[in-house]
């Protein structure tokens, strides 16, 4: 068998891009810069990234098939990531993103459609070669299913000397209550800091600390707080953080969270220390700032 991958379990759509230089005002009519079609979610963005650092990596999310699936597929070759574990849907749209990145200052807004599309349950991810691969990591969306996939590779993980085992890893990005049980699972969480704010805190270490006896025993806890940099809390206790690494001009900042999850895992999965990854973390992310999309990153 060849090297083993690095998973992503979540959400993959179309973007549709608009680059303004200006906001636009509702009910206007005005030109952009530019427009584009990106694949997007999370774990398909953190995949991009991935490979683009080198990293044999897969995707696991769902699919309707049409058009804009043909575009998707076509794109994950196109970067090398392995699409061979996508759950065709034979029900419910494949999901799109209408996004405002505002080059002025970088910001992205969003509004995404992806309600009517089954996510991958436990039943799909039962059909996953767990020997395949050495990191697993989950953008949470279906939390419940999610936990017994995760349970699945804990059971597997039980069997295998230490060196061998799967390491996982755990997204709560959006603000939702179902998504908080998954605070309890994976070896490495991260959570952003719109999560952070809906608990009340005010910034990544006051995060951590008010968060951390959510976690099981063992696990890091990561927080980004975008143009602060990131923190992370382990077992031990102290609170490790990295500035951020701003590039001259923010032109984009959409995927900078996933660009940041991916180049974490990359660097710990390559053997650096926690410090070490939260410092490359920031180093990419704030290199995708500078630039539309992903190409230019490394
Ligand atoms: P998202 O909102 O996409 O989830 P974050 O805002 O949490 O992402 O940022 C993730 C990482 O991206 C940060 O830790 C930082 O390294 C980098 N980053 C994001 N925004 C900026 C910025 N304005 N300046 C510099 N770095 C940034
Ligand atoms: C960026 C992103 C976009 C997508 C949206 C979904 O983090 O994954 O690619 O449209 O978030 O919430």
């Amino acid at each position: 068998m060849g090297e083993k991958k690095l998973l992503c379990v979540g959400l993959v759509c179309l973007d549709i891009i608009s680059v303004v230089d200006k906001y636009p005002e509702e009910d206007t009519d005005t030109r952009c810069l530019s427009q584009r079609w990106q694949r997007g979610g999370n774990a398909s963005n953190s995949c991009t990234v991935l490979s683009l650092l080198g990293a044999h990596c897969a995707f696991m999310g769902s699919l309707a098939p049409g058009h804009i699936a043909d575009f998707i597929v076509m794109d994950f070759q196109r970067r090398g990531v392995d699409a061979s574990n996508i759950a065709w849907q034979s029900q419910g749209d494949t999901p799109s993103a209408c996004c405002i990145i505002n080059a002025a200052n970088g910001s992205r807004t969003v509004t995404l459609y992806d309600t009517n599309l089954p996510d991958v349950v436990a039943e799909d991810f039962q059909k996953v070669d767990l020997s395949q691969y050495k990191w697993i990591h989950w953008e949470g969306r279906n939390a419940g299913e999610q936990v017994k996939m995760i349970q699945r590779v804990d059971s597997y993980n039980k069997a295998l000397p230490a060196d061998q085992r799967i390491t996982t890893s755990v997204e709560i990005e959006k603000e939702r209550e179902d998504l908080y049980q998954l605070f309890g699972y994976g070896d490495f969480v991260f959570v952003s800091k719109d999560v952070a704010k809906h608990f009340g805190f005010h910034s990544a270490p006051e995060a951590l600390r008010g968060l951390y006896s959510r976690v099981r025993k063992g696990t890091y806890l990561i927080c980004a707080w975008a143009e602060k940099g990131a923190d992370a809390l382990g077992p031990d206790g102290t609170i490790i953080h990295t500035d951020a690494f701003p590039p001259d001009v923010i032109v984009d900042t959409l995927g900078a969270g996933d660009t940041f999850n991916a180049s974490v895992i990359f660097a710990l999965s390559t053997g650096k220390s926690v410090q070490e990854a939260l410092t490359f973390g920031c180093q990419i992310a704030g290199k995708k700032c500078g630039l539309q999309g992903y190409d230019g990153i490394v």
